[in-house]
């Protein structure tokens, strides 16, 4: 199920490229190898979901924009809101509640100073700007009231 999941994900996201391309006048290669998968997935999808997998994918997806282009999803998932991630770091469902009990700071100086051995090094090689941490906060904080 995980796996269907992270399978849907990438074909959605190989889908919207698709579409670039295709605007773009790019070759319809591309377009015509990703149709077939995305159908699949969406199949799938349906099963799990029941109808409206469009709409709700895209919800989710565009909520974890911020963590995907961040690369977070690499290492998290976030369950509450149905983001599949990697199982390197700890689920940031509650993160935002958590971090200040857990680290001593708020979710905010966590991300721009992280106090823990991982994260200092993702932080430390890619600092977020501005805009992005604040995206990811809205995010986790939306996460952690579900
Ligand atoms: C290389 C894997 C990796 C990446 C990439 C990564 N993290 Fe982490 N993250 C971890 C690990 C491991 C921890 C556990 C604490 C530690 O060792 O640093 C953690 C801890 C955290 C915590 C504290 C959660 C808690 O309960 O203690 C937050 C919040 C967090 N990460 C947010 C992010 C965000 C936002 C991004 C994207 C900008 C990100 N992480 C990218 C591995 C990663």
């Amino acid at each position: 199920m995980k796996m269907n999941s992270l399978i849907f994900a990438i074909a959605f996201i190989l889908s919207f490229a698709g579409g670039y391309f295709l605007f773009s006048g790019g070759d319809s290669a591309g377009t015509v190898a990703d149709s077939p998968e995305q159908q699949e997935t969406s199949d799938a999808e349906k099963t799990e979901d029941g109808n409206k997998e469009e709409t709700s994918q895209e919800t989710v997806s565009s909520e974890a924009e911020a963590l995907e282009r961040n690369n977070c999803l690499s290492c998290h998932a976030v369950e509450s809101i149905g983001v599949e991630g990697g199982t390197t770091g700890p689920d940031l469902s509650k993160a935002f509640q958590d971090v200040e009990g857990k680290h001593g700071k708020s979710l905010d100086e966590f991300l721009q100073e992280p106090t823990s051995a991982v994260m200092s090094t993702v932080i430390g090689d890619n600092p977020l700007s501005d805009e992005e941490r604040t995206e990811i906060i809205k995010v986790l904080q939306k996460a952690a009231e579900q």
